[in-house]
């Protein structure tokens, strides 16, 4: 300000300036590295001991080569996936990471340079994905066990198969010959433990056509495969399933897929925001994949729906919704988030017999959480508590990134338990919740990367209260990749 109180043109764009450059994320860039050691190794903990009921084993996947010699990739989703292993055992944990060795890591690594285009990466030459459909899979998102077997997934492709001790990759995935590359199959896919059925979904981008295609597999058959036409070719990254129901929610995030295909365009460089379109709940009957409902839901965008469930004749769904996708945001690496939107938690309840939504619950907390969790055993039942990563400074413009394990109950539309990560540490991977057999109680992981100490542990909390930091600490000896989607097996 000058004398009178006014402020100078000339500190008013200093200021500006000052604005767009804040760095709320500083050290990030190490998390977006060439590539990450693989690990074999044993791990000791520090603070409280684990409990008993902590046996099994914690999978996490998520992309870790970002570069190859001088090329570097621009968007988090370049990246070839890894996928860790962290063994319970009664007097040993023990850590595995290990890439998968999809056609794209291997052919790539062969040819010692980058061949094929990216989600956010296209270069003079760089090709598509054997069925010329869309990307050759980083297989970089998710990993879930399925039958005695571990499958690794990428957005919008066949999972690979890993020996679910040794992480080796056993190679793609097809089902038994009855889904192939030209097969679209999202990085999602639902199970239910009781009926041993697994949903999946993929989307055609076609502009005349779009479709979803809809999956039900049941003892190594697929029981079936639907084709249910959209609207608008638009990119769906999850679903939810309650006991007699499929739910999407379907945002006006269109595909160009001409611009992948023909015009050698990145996914991210084809991909348009058109709000005014307004987004949509499209609900499928379960025993037949056939739509039932779809609804107009606002015009919001959805990432991850957190869990659905039914209560006579209400549908509760549960998701994130954000005022804008959040791909954008990923990019260019390291400078992730930057102008990110906001967003958070939204419960909607539709009425099945006069099929409108009569309820929309939104909880307090908008600073973009996500990777939503919940009690698995509370999958398609009623439920009161979900666990996500939010980012603190959400609102401000500069980098940034998860620094928050939020603690939130739909019966408090307050969300009053937060863990704050300390600067220059950052957490990664989906909260998992591990359950005590019996009880409503557990304990929830998450990945810790601290970019000062250039060290990564994992973080055990007290599920029911996070705020005051994890009670126990799982220090590795370097960095490890920041994962998308994690999970945990028993036994
Ligand atoms: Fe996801």
């Amino acid at each position: 300000m000058n004398e009178t109180g006014t402020m100078t043109l000339e500190t008013a764009a200093t200021d500006v300036l000052q604005e767009a450059q804040q760095d709320l994320a500083s050290g990030i860039e190490h998390a977006f590295s060439s590539s990450f050691p693989e690990h074999d190794c044993r791990l000791e903990t520090i603070g409280q001991p684990l409990p008993d009921f902590v046996r099994g084993t914690y999978y996490l996947n998520g992309p870790a080569r970002f570069g190859a010699g001088e090329f570097s990739w621009r968007h988090w989703l370049d990246g070839d996936g890894m996928v860790s292993a962290l063994r319970f055992e009664k007097e040993m944990i023990r850590v595995r990471s290990r890439y998968v060795r999809s056609r794209k890591f291997q052919e790539e690594q062969n040819a010692g340079r980058p061949l094929f285009r990216t989600f956010g990466t296209a270069f003079p030459g760089s090709q598509l994905n054997r069925a010329h459909n869309g990307l050759e899979s980083p297989v970089n998102v998710s990993v879930y066990p399925f039958e005695g077997r571990l499958l690794a997934f990428g957005e919008q492709g066949l999972p690979w198969e890993l020996d679910p001790e040794t992480l080796e990759t056993r190679g793609q995935f097809t089902f038994g010959g009855r889904l192939n590359d030209a097969s679209p199959f999202s990085a999602h896919p639902k199970f239910d433990a009781e009926t041993g059925e697994m949903f999946n979904f993929g989307i055609f981008f076609s502009a005349q056509t779009p479709r979803l295609y809809f999956y039900c597999l049941q003892n190594g058959e697929m029981r079936y495969r639907k084709s249910v036409p959209l609207e608008y070719p638009c990119s769906v990254h999850d679903f939810s399933i309650s006991s007699n129901y499929a739910i999407f929610y379907l945002s006006p995030y269109l595909l160009d897929i001409n611009g992948l295909l023909k015009e050698g365009k990145t996914v991210m460089e084809s991909l348009r925001w058109e709000p005014e379109r307004g987004s949509r709940l499209l609900v499928l009957d379960r025993k037949t994949g056939e739509p039932i409902i779809s609804l107009p839901v606002g015009n919001r965008h959805c990432l991850h729906l957190i869990n659905s469930f039914e209560q006579g004749e209400r549908l509760i769904v549960d998701v994130v919704e954000y005022d804008e996708p959040l791909y954008g945001y990923y990019q260019p690496i390291p400078d992730l988030f930057s102008n990110v939107s906001q967003g958070g938690p939204v419960r909607l309840v539709i009425d099945l017999q006069s099929r409108e939504i009569i309820e929309r619950i939104a909880l307090d907390y908008l600073k973009a959480p996500d990777f939503p969790a919940t009690d698995p055993r509370r999958a398609m039942h009623s439920y009161d508590e979900l666990w996500m990563l939010g980012i603190s400074t959400t609102g401000r413009p500069g980098r940034k990134f998860f620094d928050q394990l939020v603690h939130a109950r739909w019966d408090q539309h307050s969300v009053g338990d937060i863990y704050q990560c300390p600067p220059m540490r950052y957490l990664g991977g989906e909260p998992v919740f591990i359950g005590e057999p019996g009880s409503g109680n557990g304990v929830v992981i998450c990945q810790e990367f601290d970019a000062a100490a250039r060290k990564s542990s994992f973080l055990v909390f007290e599920a029911a209260r996070v705020a005051p930091g994890p009670v126990t600490r799982i220090p590795l000896d370097d960095l490890l990749y920041l994962g998308f989607h994690a999970g945990f097996r028993f036994g």
